[in-house]
């Protein structure tokens, strides 16, 4: 096979090389295009456009491959615990024994939250979203920890990777808290990262916190299936804004920002509230798929098609029988679960979805596990959040690292030619 690439235009050829990855995917690199040929490419929504080289996940979307590190997604649901994905999506590698003991440790000993945050919370109205709240707070957080970190440090870089893993939750649980009147309460060094994710949302004053396993485990599940997934809209949006050396926090809080949308994380709210309505409207799944498939309706499948999954989404698959376990468990029967079970099958045997290559992505059932475990609809996204916090580290340690370039696409202008201007008295 030729390692180059050859593109001809009009009467000229310019050569590129292709790279190959660990995984045989092939890239022409196109950084000499412009120097060699005056000429960019266009690719609205990067469709076909490799940003970097990346060492930390592999998907293969026709597939329905997902690996965190080399380690398979079914492999990490259902034998590591969410902490231990952390480290190894940070640092590389799943941690000994006692590098996991440690960087427990650094957690708990960095996961108090300066006080005065609470009065930016104050400020907030009870209605507001809880996204804006949560990228609110984590931009906030730098004027209380306004050292920028010195990314050729791996000590400077260690410790504001804990503060923000550690502190990360504690915002999470205090935007819900606000949003149902609870007070803002601190977590239990004693209990295991999630459980204590679980305890400082739920709590009540009243009450001792009980730990339980099904709930916890759901949890870790959950926040696993979340924690990364390559170039997608927020990591690209965390990568690029970080490239501009803005610090972690910064392009953390663009991330939160950008995975708000109902295209990206925002879909598991939109899925929840789409089954309710479809409930609410007495459960005609068959008058939705025909919304879903007209052309002059706006209306979408949420929680159907990927960008990149064109097979399935090896996600979505885990959360399904994850679903099914937990309402099992906790001895709930809800309705929305075979609403969503019977559209699934009914897109799946449609030719509108079968042709365009449409299937449950990861939001499709997420809401209902989230439902079942008692958060708020407005929440799913923030919980989102929460899982892919140790994604958006990574991705932004290793732009940092491999010192890539500020990020700045070209464009191909469109606009008027140049012209005379007219003062306003004459137009
Ligand atoms: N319902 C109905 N039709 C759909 C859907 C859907 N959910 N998704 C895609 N299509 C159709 C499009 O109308 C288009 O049809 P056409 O070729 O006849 O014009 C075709 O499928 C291709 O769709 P695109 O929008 O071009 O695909 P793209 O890769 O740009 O978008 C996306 C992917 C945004 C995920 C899209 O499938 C979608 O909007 N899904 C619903 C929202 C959703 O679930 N988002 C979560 C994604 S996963 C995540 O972020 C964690």
């Amino acid at each position: 096979m030729s390692d180059k690439a050859i593109l001809q235009y009009q009467d000229k050829t310019f050569e590129f090389p292709v790279i190959k990855g660990s995984e045989n995917e092939l890239a022409i690199d196109i950084k000499t295009l412009r120097a060699q040929s005056g000429m960019i490419t266009i690719d609205p929504g990067y469709k076909n456009t490799g940003s970097c080289e990346s060492a930390i996940t592999f998907l293969d979307g026709e597939k329905g491959i997902l690996r965190y590190r080399g380690y398979s997604i079914e492999d990490l649901a259902e034998k590591a615990s969410f902490i231990e994905v952390v480290y190894l999506l940070i640092f590389g590698e799943l941690p000994t024994k006692v590098q996991l003991e440690d960087f427990q440790k650094d957690i708990v000993a960095e996961s108090h939250v300066d006080e005065e945050m609470k009065k930016i919370l104050d400020g907030f109205p009870k209605s507001a979203h809880p996204m804006g709240v949560l990228a609110s707070l984590t931009s906030a957080l730098i004027s209380f920890n306004p050292n920028s970190v010195n990314v050729s440090s791996d000590k400077e870089m260690y410790a504001a990777i804990v503060r923000i893993v550690a502190k990360f939750p504690v915002l999470v649980a205090w935007t819900m808290r606000k949003k149902k009147g609870l007070p803002l309460d601190y977590g239990d060094d004693s209990l295991s990262y999630v459980e204590n994710i679980h305890k400082m949302m739920f709590k009540k004053p009243s009450q001792e916190y009980t730990k339980n396993k099904v709930i916890i485990d759901a949890l870790d599940k959950l926040l696993i299936l979340h924690a990364d997934h390559e170039q997608n809209c927020s990591t690209s949006t965390v990568r690029i804004v970080g490239s501009s050396h803005a610090g972690l926090f910064a392009s953390l809080s663009a991330g939160i920002s950008a995975l708000w949308g109902p295209l990206h994380g925002g879909a598991n709210q939109a899925v929840l509230e789409m089954l309710e309505a479809i409930e609410a409207d007495g459960g005609d799944t068959k008058k939705y798929m025909a919304k879903a498939k007209d052309k002059n309706d706006p209306f979408r499948l949420m929680g159907f098609g990927h960008r990149v999954y064109k097979n399935f989404d090896p996600r979505a698959k885990i959360i399904k029988k994850a679903a099914d376990e937990v309402l099992n468990n906790l001895g709930i029967d809800d309705p929305i679960l075979a609403i969503a079970k019977g559209l699934e099958k009914e897109a799946l045997e449609d030719q509108y979805f079968v042709d365009r290559k449409l299937y449950p992505n990861v939001d499709f059932y997420s809401g209902i596990i989230y439902r079942a475990l008692g958060i708020p609809t407005e929440m799913f996204t923030v919980m989102f959040a929460l899982g892919r916090l140790p994604g958006w580290i990574a991705q932004w340690k290793e732009m940092r690292e491999n010192n890539e370039p500020i990020g700045r696409p070209r464009q191909v202008y469109v606009g008027e030619n140049f012209r005379d201007f007219i003062p306003v008295e004459n137009r």
